[in-house]
């Protein structure tokens, strides 16, 4: 089982180091994986000029699932827009045809109180965001910056949805359901835009296959509301692209750290790359800071859903669970007053667990 390594820029470097060497335990141990490395993002720039180097791809089609850390940085901040790092990302996403994003949203209850809200609000949280990934104002065309007649520069994007790519991510978010709670919350802005006026409307028509699970629909606005007002009431949120990205990083704070969520982006036969949903933190990068559990527990994501190896995903679920009840932390989950180790002695403390 092949696994492309793209670390790519940031803290990605050291955090992918450590989700690697969790699963070289593992494949000491007999899982028959195999990793290499290739540059993305302004690595990908650096090596070849191009945020997604040739051989970066063809490495990544040779594989079985892509492990990426994170790009972009201060350093590329003022490229054109074809060699910025988020490009390598966004082309391997549609490249792929990696339509579901599958961002868990989940308290560990050791963290709850490094949530922003309060303890009794969070405990136990455990919220499935399914964000439509290939589709939508990201990809949507024309687009561009134009003069207008007047004389003036006028930006405009085109966000679009085709029923076809609707359905499929609808089905996604029912499916998953059925693994969980049986509920799925459809969120978009049906009151303004055409576009969700069609998602609504598609979502609601596929929901006819899934009588068993309890479909609702909520506006965007309402949606960022509620998750910092009551987020319990939510199992499965399924939208679009662009809402997707701004809900899920809003979730990802009720949890306590950005650094501890996982991602799966997946396509329609089983291959996927799997990225912590942090970015690169370039102002923490190569000081052995960063926390690589998100890195670490996206690894376990990958053996589950491209490789298929249920087991060895809960064995590192598991590790990270007793290191996390051990009491270690890195700065981004301690509270206050509470000691802190690095992004090395982390990865040692997992696969000590493991
Ligand atoms: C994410 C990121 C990306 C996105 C960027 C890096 C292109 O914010 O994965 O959420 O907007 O999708
Ligand atoms: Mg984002």
């Amino acid at each position: 089982m092949k696994i492309a390594v793209l670390p790519g820029d940031g803290i990605g470097p050291e955090i992918t180091a450590q989700a690697v060497r969790v699963l070289e335990a593992l494949a000491a141990d007999g899982l028959p994986l195999e990793m290499a490395n290739a540059p993305v993002g302004g690595a990908g720039v650096d090596a070849a000029g191009d945020p997604l180097p040739a051989e970066t791809l063809a490495l990544c089609e040779a594989s079985d699932a892509i492990l990426f850390g994170s790009v972009g940085g201060p350093a590329y901040d003022s490229l054109p827009r074809p060699q910025r790092p988020e490009q390598g990302l966004l082309r391997l996403r549609k490249h792929f045809d990696l339509f579901a994003n599958l961002r868990p949203a989940l308290v560990y209850p050791e963290l709850a109180h490094a949530s922003s809200l309060r303890p009794e609000l969070v405990a136990g949280l455990d919220i499935l965001i399914i964000r439509e990934l290939t589709g939508d104002i990201y990809f949507g065309q024309p687009r561009g910056i134009r003069q207008t007649e007047s004389g003036e520069r006028e930006g405009f994007d085109t966000m679009r949805y085709t029923e076809g790519e609707i359905r499929r991510i609808a089905r996604t978010a029912f499916e998953a359901a059925r693994k969980r709670d049986r509920r799925v919350c459809s969120v978009d802005k049906a009151n303004v835009l055409e576009t969700t006026q069609l998602w609504r409307d598609v979502v609601t028509e596929t929901h006819a296959d899934y009588p068993d699970i309890a479909l609702s629909h909520m506006y965007v606005d309402n949606a960022a509301m509620q998750l910092v007002r009551a987020p319990r009431q939510f199992d499965v949120i399924v939208t679009g692209n662009m809402f997707g990205d701004i809900l899920s990083d809003e979730a990802s704070m009720l949890t306590g750290s950005i650094g501890m969520l996982p991602s799966a982006s997946l396509n329609a036969r089983g291959f996927g790359l799997y990225e912590p949903i942090h970015g690169s933190a370039p102002d923490i990068a190569g000081q052995d800071k960063a926390n690589p559990l998100a890195t670490i527990i996206s690894a376990a994501m990958l053996l589950r859903y491209s490789l298929d190896q249920e087991a060895a995903a809960q064995r590192i679920e598991r590790a990270v669970s007793r290191v996390l009840a051990s009491g270690l932390r890195t700065a981004d989950i301690a509270a206050e007053g509470e000691a802190t180790i690095g992004t090395v002695a982390m990865g040692d403390a997992v696969l000590a667990a493991l």
